[in-house]
């Protein structure tokens, strides 16, 4: 970018970046990306007051128990809708994961299905996430499909705002359209309503390629397979967790600081430009002894909030911008994994795939695929006809 850039990793780091605020996300990252990922006027592009209250709905809508269980249960349902199809075979786990995360949050949203077309949107989304981190000409297509899926959701917002869509009951279109309003006393606007839409929709669909490291990490090792298929509920999440640190996703993010500082005895200037490296603090042998080592029993948890275990930031999701969806992805993933490995057993190939460290976001080479096991009792748990492979 032209531009001298600080790269930090680690504890204090991660402090820096989200325990207080010396650093703004305004400016921090290219604008392709920003159109991209968080867009100007939402919540990541927020400071101070305007922040606290915005980032307090999404912490409201996606955190709440009652929330994450409902999306998890519309996923699970649209899981065994697709898997319990006797034609299914061999599939991409990424594009069928994205394809069923994308109709279980347009669901849970509260987007009618007569209003949407799943399989469009969810290859939209997979082309804003993919794209981040590559510029050129895809990068300019994934921002016309952007565009485009921001201008129905804009519809979708007019139509909630003019009472001419039947919103049912109360769901997270209604908030956001209706009742929500910003520190100022001012509701969103059409447009920053369509944008915090899409910043549950995109990131939500964007939880199935953390299902393709999860399912990578099952098919590296039978035992984990067999275990979780017998029982074990309690260890899953210590599972997934591990996964979560251990798996490249969301390399880095980018701030700004707001004023002169004196930061471990480096002198850093007002408008300084940070990144920091999140993979890096999620391997760094000082805070993770073996980084490289898949070890479940870690006891890593979202839930500490801290600023170590950071793959989707640090600190308190309310009051910093740490991410309001771990829950979701935590409950999600979860739920993959007993679906795998119980509901109808799956073979996920190849156990060696590659993962190159050089595209952004990354994702293994080849790509990984599932194949139902001809399960005679599929969806019975209790009944398993095939077993995992070896
Ligand atoms: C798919 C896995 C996900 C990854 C890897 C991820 C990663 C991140 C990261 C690293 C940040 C911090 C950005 C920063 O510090 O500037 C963030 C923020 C955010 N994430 Fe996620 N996220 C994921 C899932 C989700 C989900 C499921 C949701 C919605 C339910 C979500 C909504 C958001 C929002 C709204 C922010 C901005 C928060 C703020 O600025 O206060 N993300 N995410």
């Amino acid at each position: 970018m032209l531009r001298p850039i600080l790269c930090m990793r680690g504890e204090e780091a991660a402090q820096l970046f989200y325990g207080g605020d010396d650093v703004t996300r305004v400016g921090s990252i290219p604008w392709t990306v920003l159109r991209l990922l968080q867009d100007k006027n939402s919540v990541q592009q927020l400071e101070g007051e305007m922040h606290r209250q915005r980032k307090a709905m999404l912490v409201h809508l996606a955190m709440n128990d009652g929330a994450v269980a409902a999306l998890v249960e519309r996923f699970r349902q649209r899981w065994l809708a697709h898997f319990g199809d006797r034609e299914t075979g061999h599939s991409d786990l990424r594009e069928v994961a994205n394809l069923i995360l994308t109709k279980a949050s347009a669901d849970w949203i509260g987007i009618p299905e007569r209003c949407r077309d799943d399989r469009r949107l969810a290859e939209s989304l997979a082309r804003m996430i993919d794209n981040t981190g590559r510029p050129g000409p895809s990068a300019c297509l994934a921002l016309i499909s952007r565009r485009r899926t921001e201008r129905w959701l804009v519809s979708i917002v007019e139509a909630v705002r003019d009472d001419s869509l039947d919103l049912g009951e109360d769901r997270v279109l209604k908030t956001i359209c209706l009742l929500y309003r910003d520190a100022d006393g001012r509701a969103l606007s059409t447009e920053a309503a369509a944008v915090e839409l899409l910043n549950l929709l995109r990131p939500i669909a964007a939880i199935s390629r953390w299902i393709v490291f999860l399912g990578l990490a099952l098919a590296r090792s039978s035992d984990w397979h067999e275990r979780f298929r017998d029982g074990h509920e309690e260890e899953i999440e210590g599972f997934v967790e591990e996964g979560r640190r251990l798996y490249p996703f969301f390399p880095f993010v980018g701030a700004r600081l707001r004023k002169d500082l004196v930061w471990r005895e480096h002198a850093l200037g007002k408008d300084d430009w940070l990144l920091l490296d999140l993979y890096g603090t999620t391997h760094d042998p000082r805070l993770f002894p073996q980084p490289a080592t898949f070890n479940p029993e870690r006891g890593l948890s979202w839930r500490n909030g801290d600023f170590r275990f950071v793959p989707q930031g640090g600190g308190r999701p309310e009051t910093s911008h740490r991410c309001p969806g771990e829950k979701i992805t935590v409950e999600i993933l979860k739920e993959t994994v007993k679906l795998v490995c119980r509901s109808r057993p799956a073979r996920i190939t190849p156990a060696d795939a590659d993962i190159p460290l050089g595209s952004i976001p990354a994702s293994p080479v080849p790509p990984i695929s599932i194949t139902p096991a001809d399960a005679a009792a599929y969806g019975q748990p209790d009944v398993i006809a095939a077993r995992p492979r070896k």
